[in-house]
């Protein structure tokens, strides 16, 4: 018995967190067991490991020592939570995982591909997603809805950063869609949420069937 791993990335406010919750909701009616989950964090260990990384107190390491930071968490989140919740049949929803890291560190933090690959290897020890939706949006319009969520509340070290590095991070995202196609969904961010969780739905339903699991039909479910 193997449950199915989706991960969620895109940009701060692409609609990862919205998006997730719809599909767990989906998916739950249909019968199936969801852990929803994020990163960094996601197990006590990585958890801990996240504020470090969010709180900016590893800014000062580099990109590199950050990077290894997020291994670190990423693989005590794999470890004790997502193999053994696939293994045992759960679709696991992971909001951000691989490709924030090759986005953030690698491309924005100017990391040595081979490195970060390197680094990648030990951190996953395996565990590819069986999809990855990438919401994509343009940077003003995600940060605008990061801003108003956020309401008084301060920055965190990456939300804080300019448009044209969140720019950047968008074109990144996109060339690794282009690159691995059969993982990578691109699914336009930038429409109703329903909408957006509606071609979701079908998506992962069609995933099921694929892989010979029960699928009920999107239209029965999702609004
Ligand atoms: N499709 C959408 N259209 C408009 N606003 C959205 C949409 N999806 C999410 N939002 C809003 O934008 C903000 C950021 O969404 P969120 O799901 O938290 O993004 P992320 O987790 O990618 O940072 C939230 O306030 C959310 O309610
Ligand atoms: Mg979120």
């Amino acid at each position: 018995m193997q449950g199915l791993f989706i991960t969620f990335e895109g940009g701060e406010g692409a609609g990862k967190s919205t998006q997730i919750a719809r599909l767990a909701e989906h998916l739950r009616a249909g019968g199936d067991d969801v852990l929803a989950t994020r990163e960094p964090g996601g197990s006590p260990g990585a958890e801990a490991l996240r504020h470090v990384i969010l709180s900016g107190a590893a800014e000062p390491f580099g990109p590199a020592m950050e990077a290894l930071l997020f291994a670190a968490a990423r693989n005590d989140h794999v470890e004790q939570v997502m193999r053994p919740a696939l293994r045992s049949g759960r679709m696991v929803l992971c909001d951000r995982y691989i490709d924030s890291s090759r986005v953030y560190q690698g491309v924005t933090g100017d990391l040595d591909p081979d490195l970060m690959h390197a680094i990648e290897k030990v951190a996953i020890n395996g565990l590819v997603p069986d999809l990855t939706i990438i919401l994509d949006l343009p940077a003003e319009v995600g940060l605008q809805r990061a801003n108003a969520r956020r309401g008084e509340g301060t920055a965190d070290r990456f939300e804080k950063e300019t448009v044209e590095m969140h720019a950047k991070r968008r074109d990144a995202y996109l060339a690794i869609a282009d690159a691995e196609p059969e993982r990578c969904k691109v699914i336009a961010g930038d429409r109703p949420a329903g909408e957006i969780a509606r071609q979701i739905a079908e998506l992962v339903d069609d995933l099921k069937a694929s892989r010979g699991m029960k699928a009920v039909r999107t239209a029965e479910v999702a609004r």
